[in-house]
């Protein structure tokens, strides 16, 4: 049985702080974040939000476009890595305010639960709903994932340049008019890492940021390695003489902390893969240096971190095979789209990939592009760490989706932060009641109660 992704919807917190007031008010060159980073704009979550009422609208976004009913979705999921409860699961609360708009009950027949693996578990979530379809036990209805997170970092700490906060709901069912998920090819790899976490009672991670990016890019190809050999056994894709896996992916969609990791990824990808095929050589003559070794070539993170020789004529390696009309051709025609929405609203932890997929398909189609049948390639990467790679093909139908994709118009009118608005938001100073925006038709927090019995309860409404 077939099964994959037939609609997909956004919800984006109404307030941003841009990269240049935040360059400005940090002390840091505007275009690091700029062109370094390739972040713009940061969006930030109001006082009155938390990720289950981000997920909550996207919910309710994408079955008001479809005309859904609570009896047509058997299964909603939630991944996230902003928990704010350590036993009562996210989606919970999300069928709770839904139901506010429903009725109490609609959702009862409604299975899901809330996961966790960093970055990744969309991906995983994703995969266990796609097979719950293939299984034949959805018997015609279809399931709700939910992406939904606050990527919030420690004041003055070089994650903060990184944050970001949204969600994003995928429609998936037996008939999907965007993208078919390919069959047995879905890889995993996993490798228990201190790159990225957030221990219990902790508001923001611990981060290795430079170990984290290095442990991304080494696990991505790992699952990819894995990816290749399940396509070549499935038969899947023919691969013919010096062609790699990634000349059969028309589009790559990277896990996107930052939108410039996508490229750095990429680029990662696309060295190994090119290094076994006799195209290496010309593009070796047009670097016009060899391929930095590290000093041990079979060390550690650390050890390859630490090797200050290697990691500078890596960087430059790095840099001027980047600057090769060859991978310039991969990274303008499978990758650039997919950045775009990731610069305007920043790191979304779980759902920066799917925002990707979701910009992907919106300014490759306004570029004019037939997207039928074209395969998308997903690198997904969650600290931690585990990686996933997988793939699906756009469908017949995904026109009928596509053209009326507007990222503007989906995160609607956004109100640029003074810099003191940035910090009493992020110091938690401000009650519900005291956003910054008030939004009409939406789901908002308006109390979390502090008392013995019940601390830790959230109220929410939606707003007339
Ligand atoms: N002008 C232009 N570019 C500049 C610049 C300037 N003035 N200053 C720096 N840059 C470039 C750097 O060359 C680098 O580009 P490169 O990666 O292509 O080399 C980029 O900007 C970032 O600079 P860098 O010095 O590496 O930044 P940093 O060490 O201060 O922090 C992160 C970057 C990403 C490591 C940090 O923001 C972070 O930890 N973010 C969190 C990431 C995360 O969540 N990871 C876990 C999940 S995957």
């Amino acid at each position: 049985m077939t099964a994959g992704i037939d609609d997909i919807a956004i919800y984006i917190p109404r307030l941003y702080i841009d990269a240049a007031d935040f360059a400005e008010a940090r002390g840091l060159d505007p275009v690091k974040l700029q062109k370094g980073l390739g972040v713009s704009q940061m969006a930030i979550v109001d006082a009155n939000q938390d990720p289950a009422c981000l997920a909550a609208n996207a919910c309710l976004r994408v079955m008001e476009k479809n005309n859904l009913s609570p009896d047509d979705i058997g299964r909603l999921y939630i991944s996230t890595e902003s928990a704010f409860d350590e036993s009562k699961a996210m989606n919970s609360y999300v069928i709770g305010m839904l139901e506010q708009v429903y009725g109490q009950g609609s959702f009862e027949h409604c299975g899901g639960v809330e996961t966790k693996f960093a970055c990744v578990s969309g991906s995983y979530a994703l995969y266990d709903n796609t097979n719950w379809i293939r299984a034949g036990e959805a018997e015609g209805k279809s399931a709700l994932v939910v992406v939904s997170d606050i990527a919030k970092y420690d004041m003055g700490s070089s994650g903060e340049m990184t944050q970001g906060a949204g969600a994003v709901v995928m429609l998936l069912n037996d008939e999907p008019r965007l993208l078919e998920f390919d069959p047995k090819v879905t890889s995993t790899s996993i490798k228990d890492e201190y790159d990225f976490y957030r221990p219990f009672g902790k508001e923001t991670p611990i981060v290795h940021g430079q170990y984290s990016n290095l442990l991304y890019m080494i696990q991505v190809r790992k699952a990819l390695e894995a990816y290749k050999k399940k396509v070549i056994s499935s038969n899947l894709i023919k691969m013919k003489e010096n062609e790699t896996i990634l000349d059969h992916m028309d589009y790559i969609n990277m896990h996107l902390p930052y939108s410039n990791m996508g490229k750095k990824a990429l680029a990662y990808l696309v060295r190994h893969e090119w290094r076994q095929l006799p195209r290496w050589k010309n593009i070796l003559e047009q670097i016009g240096m060899e391929e930095p070794i590290p000093k041990d070539p079979r060390g550690t993170i650390e050890s390859v971190l630490a090797d200050e020789e290697f990691m500078a004529k890596d960087h430059e390696f790095t840099k001027l095979f980047t600057k090769t009309q060859e991978y310039q051709d991969v990274f303008e025609s499978k990758l650039s789209s997919s950045l775009i929405a990731s610069t305007m609203i920043g790191n979304l932890y779980t759902a920066s990939l799917y925002l990707g997929f979701r910009s992907s398909l919106e300014f490759e189609y306004q570029k004019g592009v037939d997207l039928e049948g074209k395969r998308i390639g997903f690198g997904s990467y969650g600290s931690g760490s585990s990686a996933m790679v997988f793939s699906g093909l756009v469908q017949p139908e995904y026109e009928e989706i596509v053209k009326s994709m507007n990222l503007e118009a989906e995160i609607g009118q956004r109100k640029r932060l003074t810099w003191s608005e940035y910090e009493e938001l992020h110091e938690n100073k401000l009650t519900p009641e005291q956003s910054k925006v008030h939004t009409k038709k939406e789901f908002v927090l308006v109390d979390v109660k502090t008392d013995v019995e019940s601390r830790g309860e959230r109220r929410y409404v939606f707003t007339s």
